[in-house]
């Protein structure tokens, strides 16, 4: 057969992605960003330049779900080979979603609901996956052991809109970076791509006023979550607390803290209870891996909370009595009895929330902690995904200051003496100012 010769104008490509077009090097190429910024086409543009270039390769084209994959991406391969005139000297086979090339290197597309078949695959040279948040990290880390072929270039692509912080895509390539020597992030907004129509674009930005989350995900190609988030009754704000004190005598402040040490973060939190308005005001945390329980004892006391009442998690009891060694005497555990998370959640999702903007740990916890999905169902079930957790447990740990139980204070308030507010000391806990 006649060698093949196209020649292909730059144009066609947008600008933001012209620089991988030929990076052949980097082992996990990761695409993420807006809507419409051109990613799968470029993707496609790039991987079928490549398969023109090396002949007989072979890469698997991946969708969670196999069904989605003809009426997307397997038509975007179709929509280049044609835009390229260069279908009609390829073979496709619409039914087994193969697309093979004139110099025989194949694409073969498939769903990871058959997962069979893929093993049955030998030699895989390439993969990309389509909306790989789709899928999960085992299912992507399987995909990774397959790729071992004997030629060189060994690639795996990966498109997604940034949907969630809880998601396994931000752990591995944006918590804590990625390793620049074998992978390559790019991120691409609707801005990068210059064949949008502008409908499009309009659209998308009206979502800022509509859809405030999916603007940030969609059009600003941010993370954002659009998971049940488990707390919306909260909000910044900036306010000094001591002038709160003074202007609500009645409130209660409370801390509390929850252990980690290497793989968490030990996550501490002041708060003022206003049981009156049902507001809670959150004024400072600190938040940290790796703290022994004598440096954790330091930090509270360096903060000035050495003296008050620690609510803290009751798992540890050993390191509750090491931390009141080292100095603060009143921490304590918090209770935990049968459904404590759930009953907790719900108590704290009676107050409004206010949260100083300097706890930033605690403003992020708030923004990503969110219900876990029933695997099957795919229905938001009564349980928490075990993820930004730690300032909002402590938090939990804290709100026990906030309790109506028998004390005389709490008697005061919504007992006979209705609407009366007197100062006084509580018994359990927190302290009234
Ligand atoms: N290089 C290109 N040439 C022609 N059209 C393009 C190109 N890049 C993107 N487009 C068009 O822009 C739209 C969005 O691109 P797409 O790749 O689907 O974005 P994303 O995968 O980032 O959501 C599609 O209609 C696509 O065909
Ligand atoms: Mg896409």
């Amino acid at each position: 057969m006649e060698p093949l010769k196209i020649t292909i104008k730059k144009e066609i490509f947008n600008d933001a992605y012209l620089p991988q077009l030929q990076n052949y090097q980097s082992r996990f190429n990761v695409y993420y960003g807006g809507a419409g910024s051109g990613k799968s086409h470029f993707v496609v543009q790039k991987m079928i330049l490549k398969y023109l270039e090396f002949p007989n390769r072979k890469c698997l084209v991946i969708r969670k779900v196999g069904n989605s994959l003809r009426d997307s991406i397997f038509e975007l391969f179709k929509t280049v080979l044609s835009d390229w005139q260069l279908l009609n000297r390829c073979e496709v086979k619409d039914s087994l979603l193969h697309i093979i090339l004139p110099n025989g290197s194949i694409f073969i597309f498939k769903g990871l609901d058959d997962s069979e078949k893929i093993k049955s695959i030998a030699n895989i040279d390439d993969i990309i996956v389509e909306e790989c948040t789709e899928i999960d990290k085992q299912e992507f880390s399987q995909l990774g052991l397959r790729l071992r072929s004997k030629n060189p270039y060994n690639q795996i692509h990966v498109m997604f809109n940034p949907i969630s912080k809880s998601n396994w895509v931000y752990e591995m390539w944006f918590q804590n970076g990625y390793d620049s020597s074998d992978t390559v992030v790019i991120k691409t907004t609707y801005k990068d791509n210059k064949f949008l129509p502008d409908d499009y674009i309009n659209a998308l930005l009206k979502m800022k006023e509509t859809d405030p989350v999916y603007y940030r995900i969609y059009a600003l190609g941010e993370f954002a979550s659009l998971d049940k988030l488990i707390y919306t009754n909260w909000e910044e704000l900036d306010f000094n607390w001591r002038e709160l004190m003074k202007e609500r005598p009645y409130v209660i402040a409370s801390f509390a803290l929850d252990f980690g040490y290497i793989n968490d973060p030990s996550a501490f939190v002041a708060m003022i209870g206003d049981l009156v308005h049902k507001e809670i005001y959150i004024f400072d945390e600190f938040y940290e891996k790796g703290l022994m329980n004598d440096a954790l004892a330091q930090k509270i006391i360096k903060k000035g909370y050495g003296k008050e009442i620690i609510f803290a998690d009751s798992a540890e009891r050993k390191s509750i009595d090491e931390i009141k060694k080292y100095g603060v005497p009143r921490i304590k555990p918090a209770k935990k009895g049968k459904d404590s998370i759930i009953n907790g959640i719900q108590f704290l999702k009676q107050f409004k929330i206010y949260v100083h903007p300097s706890c930033v740990n605690t403003i992020e916890e708030l923004k990503n902690y969110a219900w876990k999905k029933d695997k099957i169902t795919k229905e938001y079930i009564n349980v928490p995904i075990d993820m930004y957790n730690h300032c909002l447990d402590a938090a939990r740990y804290g709100a026990q200051g906030f309790k109506i139980g028998n004390t005389t204070y709490d008697r005061k308030i919504y007992g006979k003496g209705k609407g009366v507010i007197r100062i006084g000391k509580t018994k359990r806990g927190g302290k009234v100012f």
